[in-house]
């Protein structure tokens, strides 16, 4: 059975697994894999924007270790981005669908009126399916912060 929790500090080892696979970086930002700075750097960065209010971040874990973790995050744009980071062996079951769908109700209830988005790789063709099935609609491409060309998603 899987369970979720609102990440604190103490969830840091289970996130660095996650986002030191190569396999779970390779279609985030340019795709190079994470150094242990970068990654601790992201999640210090996710628990402070928790902390003022302006995020969720949520992980899952199985009796056999952590699946994944989904965050939505206030940007610059006064929208909330959504990410998500699934360990490799839950990939293709349902879960980037189930957690983006406790996510998003959330997200709408602690930041009313404010749009979900989500940014993926043009060719992310697993990140576009499963956006697309937890209500997400495409809203254009761009070049993202990284240099890549990304599809926008929002959740209206
Ligand atoms: C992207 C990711 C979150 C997808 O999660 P997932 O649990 O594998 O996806 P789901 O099983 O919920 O599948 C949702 C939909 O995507 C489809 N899908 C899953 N993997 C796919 C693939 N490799 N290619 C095409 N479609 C795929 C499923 O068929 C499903 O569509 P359906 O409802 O129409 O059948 C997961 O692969 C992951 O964590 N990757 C590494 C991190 C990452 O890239 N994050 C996203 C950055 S934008």
């Amino acid at each position: 059975m899987i369970g979720l929790d609102a990440c604190t500090d103490a969830d840091l080892d289970d996130f660095l697994t996650l986002a030191l696979d190569p396999r779970v970086t390779a279609r985030i930002g340019d795709g190079t894999p994470w150094t242990p700075e970068t990654a601790r750097a992201r999640f210090r960065r996710g628990m402070a924007c928790c902390a003022r209010g302006e995020g969720l971040w949520l992980i899952a874990r199985d009796g056999t270790g952590v699946v994944g973790v989904v965050v939505g995050e206030l940007d610059h744009l006064a929208e909330i981005e959504t990410g998500i980071w699934l360990a490799p062996r839950h990939w293709g079951r349902g879960h980037g669908r189930g957690l983006l769908g406790v996510l998003l109700p959330m997200v709408r209830v602690r930041f009313p009126g404010v749009l979900p988005t989500a940014y993926a790789d043009v060719d992310h063709a697993a990140s576009a399916a499963m956006l697309r099935a937890a209500g997400f609609v495409e809203d254009g491409t761009l070049t993202g912060r990284h240099g890549t060309e990304v599809t926008r998603f929002v959740a209206r």
